[in-house]
């Protein structure tokens, strides 16, 4: 081989100019469409740089919809303005995805104020009780106002109750020489439902709703990020446009649209060609829908492949809206080409609602006059995946049961 494998790709012409703007974890420094919420929160963290006591807020919004992205700005903003001023202001931001036990969350927490002499705060071992009174002397000791963000905030109160919260709404009374306050994240709307009502009352003194983006808004925020990230006139007329039209379809999603757009340049680049085009959207599209699905796919117990495996091969044979009766039919002639045991209808019918509760199919239910009711379901998988040799490959069983032969109702 001639020369240096890597120089044939090193020299080809890269349309971007700096590929991190469409990193998940880029920072940008203008947040379009997001005036009226950093406003907000920036009116009440104000007060950290006053002295005084900032509200607890709680922010919601479907994923992708920039609760992150703007508390991370604003908090960064008010960082360089208290040390600007020489006000003390502490912040720590967790994400409960990733530190989901009360014990962790203080640990981290109180491991940020640790000074050199101190004893280190071990992982796990110390009574919670332990580690919350070394957090209090260590807010004390540093003096200020501490800003804490529990980002994904659900997912700490699903796992681990709301004890956490409890305790932390309850430390300005402990603290005599700091102050702090909360900033609780959600794309679940529906959590406070879980919470004790005086912690939801001390926690949500301020509510904050990022509403979904619309298209034209998408188009905005990825405008931008052209401009930072890609190098001039790549992008073809249509582009941005198709991009914020399929995002806008997923909830408002801006992190969806900024992947589509940078797989859309990425397919560009990996056909040497020197603009993107709308085809390579919708490459792009396939190729997030393929990812997005095929894990679960592959993920999913056997039972509930064998009900996919149902679903699609009346599919294929031309069925749309199937009758539970219709897919419990396959599925049990399904399980006797393998001889594995068919669960009852009863339990077909929760599994079909998780399948649902998982994208896969969507379910509806119809009513059957007299009061009788039944469900109607259709697959959710895109049509460019072939979900029954994705299913096969990860478990031979599928496989085995896809080879049969049915005897599949048609459409009338
Ligand atoms: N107004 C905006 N301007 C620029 N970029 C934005 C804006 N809103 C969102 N983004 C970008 O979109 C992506 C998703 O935003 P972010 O992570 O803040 O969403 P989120 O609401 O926290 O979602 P989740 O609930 O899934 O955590 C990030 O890459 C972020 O930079
Ligand atoms: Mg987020």
């Amino acid at each position: 081989m001639d020369g240096n494998i890597f120089e044939k790709i090193l020299g080809q012409d890269c349309l971007f100019v700096d590929r991190r703007a469409f990193d998940h974890a880029f920072e940008p420094t203008r947040l379009p469409h997001r005036g009226h919420e950093v406003e907000s929160l920036v009116r009440n963290l104000v007060d950290a740089l006053n002295g005084h006591i900032p509200s607890n807020m709680l922010l919601y919004g479907v994923p992708g919809s920039g609760k992150t992205v703007v508390t991370r700005f604003v908090l960064g903003q008010l960082l360089d303005k208290g040390e600007e001023m020489g006000q003390s202001v502490e912040t720590y931001e967790i994400n409960c995805r990733n530190v989901d036990t009360k014990y962790r969350v203080v640990q981290t927490i109180a491991s940020k104020l640790g000074r050199r002499g101190d004893t280190p705060i071990p992982f796990t071992g110390w009574p919670t009780d332990r580690v919350l009174e070394e957090l209090i002397s260590r807010m004390d000791r540093a003096g200020g106002v501490h800003i804490i963000v529990l980002d994904e905030i659900d997912n700490l109160v699903s796992r681990a109750g709301d004890g956490l919260l409890y305790n932390l709404t309850s430390l300005n009374t402990s603290l005599r020489n700091s102050r702090c306050c909360i900033i609780g994240i959600s794309n679940d709307l529906n959590f406070t439902q879980q919470l004790d009502p005086r912690v939801t009352s001390r926690l949500s003194q301020e509510d904050l709703v990022f509403h979904p983006y619309g298209a034209p808004e998408i188009q905005d925020i990825l405008s931008e990020r052209v401009n930072t990230g890609l190098r001039e006139d790549v992008i073809e007329e249509g582009v941005l446009e198709l991009c914020s039209a399929l995002a806008a379809q997923e909830h408002g999603d801006a992190r969806r649209a900024l992947d589509l757009l940078r797989i859309s340049v990425q397919k560009a680049e990996q056909r040497s060609q020197k603009t993107v085009d709308r085809r390579h959207v919708r490459l792009a599209q396939s190729q997030l829908e393929y990812d997005q699905v095929t894990p679960v796919l592959k993920t999913l117990p056997l039972h509930q492949k064998l009900l996919v495996l149902a679903i699609k091969l009346n599919e294929d044979n031309g069925m749309r809206n199937i009758s539970t009766g219709e897919t419990y039919r396959t599925y049990s002639d399904a399980c006797m080409k393998i001889s594995v045991e068919a669960l009852t209808p009863r339990r077909i019918s929760s599994l079909l609602n998780e399948l649902d509760t998982l994208g896969i199919i969507m379910a509806r239910n119809v009513s059957k006059g007299r009061g009788g009711r039944s469900k109607q379901v259709n697959s959710a998988i895109p049509k460019g995946v072939d979900a029954i040799s994705i299913m096969g490959e990860s478990e031979p069983l599928i496989a085995e049961a896809a080879l049969g032969r049915y005897n599949l109702q048609s459409q009338l």
